[in-house]
């Protein structure tokens, strides 16, 4: 229940900044001070990031895009980056990572949503979110970005790897971008090609821009290519040797794609982003990892069984904390880099830009965290 309109939370963040100073120097609890700030709207926080959903479009049978509208704590995002999403789910805090499909000025991001058969986040997000509804965001983070130079460009996409290369697509040709442009899209049935009616409005739109889908499980159409990524995909692209290359997929599909890459012994350069992150490692044995604490510009070795609240409060820092059990969230830092893991569940959570709590979370690696 909100007692005054979103456009508002946006316009209120900069008022919050007392509030800030007092919990900065121990007076409130930021928790307590949240909590509050719920109630005036849901999507009023002092420092986390809130969105509300503005609209859903299905750009696929099994793919959704979202347009979200961050309360004043965004941070900001360029195109190619990617965020967290939150929720709540019986009691269960769930997170996931989805790439940018756009950025606009007004602090709206799309992100597009791909159905996981048997997930506990995406069936939600898909069937049950609706318009108007308010869901917790972590600030955008990632590296892959558009070629600076007007020359040659080669994407290749398998599944939802199309989501934040489409988003630097956009956004070079809304910015005029002319050299060559070939997207290659693998999928696995026709009814998988995300953003098909807009790729193929944009290739009649821009003479630059080339755009193939690849079936990976289905009879390919006339116009299509066949099968899994191959260097014989390649064949009709021009100027092969000059372009930038970014790849976006499955660790499996990006490992291909850097096999190819090396052995052809281009001088491009390449770019590639895995969404299935390489295994880490589940070694939980007693060891030393380095702690940086961001904002106190310390350093610290830490034992890897030991809390990272235990660690703070070691090191002189005086962290929120409640129940010191993992339940009432008193003690939320965001994760600045390194994997942390979860004294409770032995889970490992390694997305920069995520709320860790500190009473039940030890440093799996190097670890810095936002405090
Ligand atoms: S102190 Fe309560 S969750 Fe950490």
């Amino acid at each position: 229940m909100a007692l005054f309109p979103f456009a508002w939370v946006r316009g209120l963040a900069s008022l919050l900044y007392p509030l800030r100073l007092l919990v900065a120097r121990g007076w409130l609890r930021e928790s307590d001070v949240d909590a509050g700030l719920a109630l005036l709207h849901p999507a009023l926080r002092l420092n986390r990031v809130f969105a509300r959903v503005t609209q859903r479009q299905w750009v696929a049978d099994d793919m959704l895009e979202l347009t979200l509208r961050a309360n004043g704590n965004w941070r900001g995002a360029q195109p190619g980056q990617h965020l967290q999403l939150y929720l709540e789910r019986d009691g269960v805090r769930l997170s996931r990572s989805y790439s940018l499909t756009a950025v606009q000025a007004d602090c709206s991001v799309q992100v597009a949503i791909k159905h996981q058969a048997g997930g506990r986040v995406s069936p939600f997000l898909l069937e049950r979110l609706a318009v108007g509804d308010v869901l917790e965001l972590g600030q955008a983070y990632g590296e892959l970005s558009w070629p600076a130079a007007q020359q040659g460009v080669l994407l290749l996409a398998a599944g939802s790897g199309i989501t934040p290369l489409l988003g630097l697509l956009r956004t070079a040709l809304a910015q005029g971008f002319s050299a060559p442009i070939t997207l290659l899209h693998y999928v696995r049935e026709q009814g998988q090609r995300g953003f098909v009616a807009e790729l193929q409005a944009l290739q009649a739109q821009h003479s630059n821009l080339q755009v193939r889908w690849s079936l990976t499980a289905a009879r390919a159409e006339a116009g299509d290519l066949a099968g899994r990524f191959t260097s014989a995909h390649l064949a009709a692209v021009t100027e092969l040797e000059q372009r930038r290359v970014l790849a976006c997929g499955p660790a499996g599909f990006v490992a291909q794609v850097q096999q190819w890459w090396q052995a052809a012994g281009l001088p491009g350069a390449l770019q590639v982003e895995a969404f299935t992150p390489p295994a880490l490692s589940r070694d939980i044995s007693e060891r030393q990892v380095r702690l940086g604490f961001a904002r106190s510009h310390q350093q610290a070795l830490a034992n890897n069984q030991r809390s990272l609240l235990e660690h703070a409060e070691a090191q002189g820092l005086k962290p929120a904390y409640g129940c010191r059990q993992g339940i009432c969230a008193s003690c939320t830092c965001t994760l600045v880099s390194g994997t942390v893991r979860d004294l409770r569940s032995d889970a490992l959570f390694s997305e920069p830009g995520q709320p860790i709590r500190l009473c039940v979370s030890a440093a799996h690696s190097d670890v810095e965290i936002d405090l």
